[in-house]
């Protein structure tokens, strides 16, 4: 069957079956901070360290994100529903809503972040009306204690892990 079958609405409720963690990509440029809402966010390579993320093409904060060279993703807790809509958002509070420091690449990590991984951009790859994102891992910490509960993105709704 060739892909001009394929409905950009059963496209994403089927893929919407695949449960993905809730990372916030950031970096920092002389304009202040820069944040945004990626499912998409993957382990790629132990050696070298690489990550990757896939933003959209049309995506204003990676055309920031891109000219600083860096970035830093932050893993969201189960508890942080709230501040990920109010980045999705773009809410203009965003920032003031928790404590964050800047790495040293300068990307913000945020202090309750499940896990922290600051990047380099290692290379960009055009995937569609996508991008994807290789980072080379310069820093990276988890910071939480034992019985901390990731946020999970499925079918369009926030859940945690249970185990
Ligand atoms: C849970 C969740 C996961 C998301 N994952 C991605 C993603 O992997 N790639 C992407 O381009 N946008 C993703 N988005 C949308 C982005 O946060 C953002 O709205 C979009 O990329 C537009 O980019 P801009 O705000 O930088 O212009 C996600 C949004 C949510 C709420």
């Amino acid at each position: 069957m060739s892909d001009a079958t394929i409905d950009p609405g059963d496209f994403r409720r089927v893929l919407g079956h695949y449960p993905t963690g809730v990372t916030l990509i950031t970096s920092h440029d002389d304009d202040g901070p820069v944040g945004a809402v990626m499912g998409s966010f993957g382990s790629v390579s132990l050696d070298p360290p690489l990550v990757m993320f896939m933003p959209t093409r049309a995506s204003s904060s990676w055309a920031r994100i891109s000219a600083t060279g860096s970035f830093c993703a932050n893993v969201l807790g189960s508890d942080d529903v709230d501040l990920c809509v109010a980045f999705f958002k773009k809410d203009p509070d965003c920032w003031d809503r928790m404590p964050w420091h800047r790495s040293a690449l300068g990307s913000p990590v945020f202090d309750h972040a499940l896990a922290w991984i600051d990047c380099t951009v290692e290379e960009v790859f055009e995937a569609g009306d996508h991008l994807i994102v290789l980072g080379r891992v310069q820093h990276l910490d988890s910071t939480v204690e034992d019985g901390a509960s990731p946020l999970v993105f499925f079918r369009g709704g926030y859940g945690r892990f249970e185990d």
